[in-house]
């Protein structure tokens, strides 16, 4: 049965009229029409869909309307700040960290979270906060150059 429920999208509050028993996922991207997070596996194995809860990485997939409800969500579109991209989206660029892309925005997603905790992560680090995320065109060397790539841009850009 469809509710009204409140979320909070990449900073603009939006209403949705729907079963809270939906997946995040599903609402993004159907009914929102944020097709940034992708489906993937759909049982929260993957990462593809990964987005920000009140900061942390979270799967949307398996994650309820319900439970995202009142919470700040950011999607791969809410990184950019007034039209620039996120350190990691333009290191991700920059590096060549991709082929297909499929798996990226949920790649540039659990980096951001890492990073937003651990300015100056590790490799070891970096592998075991992303382990989760999997990339099916094998390019993990050149995401790992890219997350280092955007820490290092990140902190040398602080006052
Ligand atoms: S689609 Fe959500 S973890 Fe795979
Ligand atoms: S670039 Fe194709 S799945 Fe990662």
């Amino acid at each position: 049965m469809a509710d009204l429920i409140q979320l909070r999208v990449n900073g603009a509050r939006r209403r949705i009229n729907a079963d809270p028993e939906r997946t995040l996922l599903s609402v993004l991207r159907d009914d929102l029409g944020l097709t940034g997070s992708k489906y993937g596996c759909g049982e929260g194995q993957c990462g593809a869909c990964t987005v920000l809860l009140d900061g942390a990485a979270t799967r949307s997939c398996v994650t309820s309307l319900r439970a995202a409800a009142g919470r700040e969500i950011t999607t791969i579109e809410g990184l950019e700040t007034n039209g620039r991209l996120h350190p990691l989206q333009q290191a991700f660029l920059d590096a060549g960290a991709l082929q297909c892309g499929y798996c990226t925005p949920g790649m540039i997603v659990s980096g951001a979270a890492l990073l937003r905790s651990q300015p100056a992560p590790t490799r070891p680090e970096i592998v075991k906060a992303m382990q989760g995320n999997i990339c099916r065109c094998g390019t993990y060397p050149r995401i790992l150059i890219a997350v280092e790539l955007a820490a290092k841009r990140m902190r040398e850009a602080r006052p």
